[in-house]
């Protein structure tokens, strides 16, 4: 949520900062801003809308200067307006930030800070931090110490965050101090590019593409300045620290639309690579199982596994479901599934010997960061299953196994979910053969997982059926979406992008359960989506589907190749390869995927920025 740029060196600054909050629109698109340090003055830019917007506006209003702050914004506290928007002044205009995250004590500050004479001109919690940190540069100015030095603004700075509480990612220029930027997190992801006597500053490594592959990575309450002189990290309670420069892996470059008129649909279309990206490197045909070089944990840590908690949000709680299936199946080992956001307060009663896994494309989300902490505090071993390289959950966790499946842009999650999932069959067939599973069992799931990659590209065949499906329901107000067993979870995850990207009420449940209250919603104009391939529970669904068709609810099947049955029964079907059932969630997905898409084009939906939403969650 929120996307902070920063640029420290010798090019044009504003370039470099739009070109960035371009590449981390995705993380809000209310407002955009920039801030540049122009001579002695600190220039600020910014208007409600898009990046688009401010660009436009700097043609008219250029600013000059080789050191600023950008912002790309989504909206928490205050309405999206242009005096909304970052960047924020302190009254004197001395200080001026970029603020990703919450303040939560903002409204008192906020007060005392009111009594003590500051007006303000937004009501934004950010205000509140600048104005903050613009009182106590007054005071120590007052003192007698000299504003122009930069150990008055790290004193400033200092004290200014020792009141703050909440979430932060913060980007600050002083006016009296020109040549430096300051920048300092905690609970807001924030790296440092290195480059050749410059330095880039970003939420994430996306607008370092094409700069530098050398960044830093900073850690909570860790405070750096950026200036001619190089950089300068302190953390709050151990000092001037001294910070390995780390190189981005090659996964991070892919982030051009080229072709494609969306990222949603250039992701959809990645996933026979990003699959097949997964399983890189990690099937052992020798032995019939799967190899991790990050898990962290010795062989016999792994046997002692008594229970395992799956944790995340959104898509990534939905991969988790399909693994609590597979792991139970496959490894035989007690799996829960919790939101992040439930987990965190709840005091639930882990043995000893649980795992816990952190399931997040970003890395940044902050309920399943808050879990995964809770869950260490309590000396549980927590790992990772993480898309991006670098980010906090990654950092933080004891271990973890990466999707590399490439940067994902579109809002609405699709590749990262059929990776999600083809990482978790790899971990259920890592324990399992550690426990219960022949040699023979892990063959057939080694050659079922090499086989997906070619078979998610032929389910991508469908498209065309999908659209014209699409274009007979675009115009409907609700959708059910129904599974059973492994597609169950896919049922959600069909709601779930109808949902985020066309605006339209679907809900997704399983498929036995809907008489017991959803059926009641059926009539002519709400079509129930069901996820019917061939496989253990084929019977019961169709059973399920004769009780809709009975109350004259139209049916759209994704069914196996070739069915006739479900060719009688349902108003339409999309088929799809016929895979085995526990990887049926890497196909049956992609139509429900594309179907969301084709419905939002139809309605006239932005697809890669839905309203209201932010690719990562960075506030509870
Ligand atoms: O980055 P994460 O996987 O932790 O994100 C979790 C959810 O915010 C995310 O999956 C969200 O539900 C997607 N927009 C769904 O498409």
């Amino acid at each position: 949520m929120c996307g902070i740029v920063g640029y420290v060196g010798h090019r044009p600054a504003s370039d470099l900062l739009l070109e960035g909050l371009s590449r981390l629109e995705y993380r809000g698109y209310d407002s955009a801003g920039i801030a540049v340090v122009d001579d002695s003055e600190i220039e600020v830019r910014k208007r409600l809308g898009r990046v688009a917007g401010l660009i436009e506006m700097l043609e008219l209003q250029p600013v000059a200067g080789s050191i600023g702050i950008g912002h790309t914004r989504w909206a928490t506290h205050g309405e999206a307006s242009d005096i909304n928007s970052h960047p924020h002044r302190d009254e004197t205009g001395r200080v001026v930030i970029v603020h990703n995250g919450v303040i939560e004590n903002y409204d008192r500050l906020k007060s005392e800070l009111a009594m003590s004479g500051r007006g303000f001109r937004s009501t934004t919690d950010t205000e509140v931090v600048a104005q903050l940190i613009g009182w106590k540069l007054d005071q120590l100015i007052e003192s007698g110490r000299a504003a122009d030095d930069p150990e008055t603004c790290w004193d400033a700075l200092q004290a200014a965050l020792g009141e703050l509480k909440g979430t932060y990612g913060l980007g600050v220029l002083f006016r009296d101090c020109p040549g430096h930027l300051w920048t300092t997190r905690c609970g807001s992801p924030l790296v440092v590019g290195v480059g050749d006597q410059e330095f880039f500053l970003a939420s994430d490594t996306s607008p370092l593409i094409g700069y530098t592959r050398d960044v830093v990575y900073l850690d909570d309450h860790d405070t750096a300045r950026l200036g001619s002189d190089g950089i300068e990290v302190r953390h709050r309670d151990a000092g001037i620290r001294d910070i390995p420069v780390q190189t981005i892996q090659d996964e991070a470059v892919d982030i051009e639309l080229v072709d494609c008129p969306h990222y949603m649909l250039k992701e959809i279309y990645e996933q026979p690579e990003s699959v097949r990206s997964a399983l890189r490197g990690r099937l052992n045909l020798d032995d019939a199982t799967a190899v991790f070089g990050g898990l962290n944990a010795d062989l016999a840590e792994v046997r002692r596994i008594d229970r395992i908690v799956l944790t995340a949000c959104g898509t990534s709680w939905h991969a988790g479901l399909v693994g609590e299936y597979l792991l139970e199946e496959f490894a035989r080992i007690p799996t829960e599934v919790e939101y992040a956001s439930e987990l965190r307060y709840r005091n639930a009663p882990l043995t000893d010997n649980t795992m816990v896994f952190a399931i997040t494309q970003s890395g940044e989300t902050a309920d399943t960061l808050a879990a995964l902490r809770e869950c260490r505090r309590k000396g549980h071993k927590t790992l990772a299953i993480c898309n991006t390289v670098g980010s906090t959950i990654a950092r933080e966790a004891d271990g973890g196994i990466y999707l590399h499946a490439g940067p994902e842009i579109g809002v609405a999650s699709t590749k990262a979910f059929t990776s999600q999932v083809t990482v978790l069959a790899l971990l259920a067939l890592y324990l399992g053969r550690m426990r219960h599973m022949s040699f023979r069992a892990g063959q057939s799931f080694v050659e079922a997982l090499q086989g997906m990659p070619e078979l998610i590209s032929e389910t991508l065949e469908c498209h065309d059926r999908v659209r014209r499906v699409a274009m007979r329901y675009a115009d409907c107000e609700n959708f059910l979406y129904l599974g059973r067993q492994y597609n169950f979870p896919v049922a959600l995850e069909g709601a779930l992008k109808l949902k985020e990207i066309s605006y339209i009420h679907a809900e997704g449940y399983p498929a036995a359960e809907m008489k017991h209250g959803p059926i009641a919603l059926v009539d002519r104009q709400t079509p129930s989506v069901f996820v019917t391939p061939r496989g253990g529970v084929y019977e019961k669904v169709i059973s399920n589907l004769e009780e809709i068709k009975a109350r004259g609810g139209p049916v759209i099947a994704i069914a196996g190749r070739d069915d006739d049955r479900i060719g009688q029964l349902a108003d339409e079907v999309i088929s799809v390869p016929d895979v085995p059932e526990f990887l049926q969630p890497l196909v049956t997905s992609i139509p429900l995927q594309l179907l969301a898409y084709e419905i939002a084009l139809l309605r006239g939906c932005n697809v890669d920025r839905p309203r209201n939403l932010a690719k990562s969650v960075t506030v509870e």
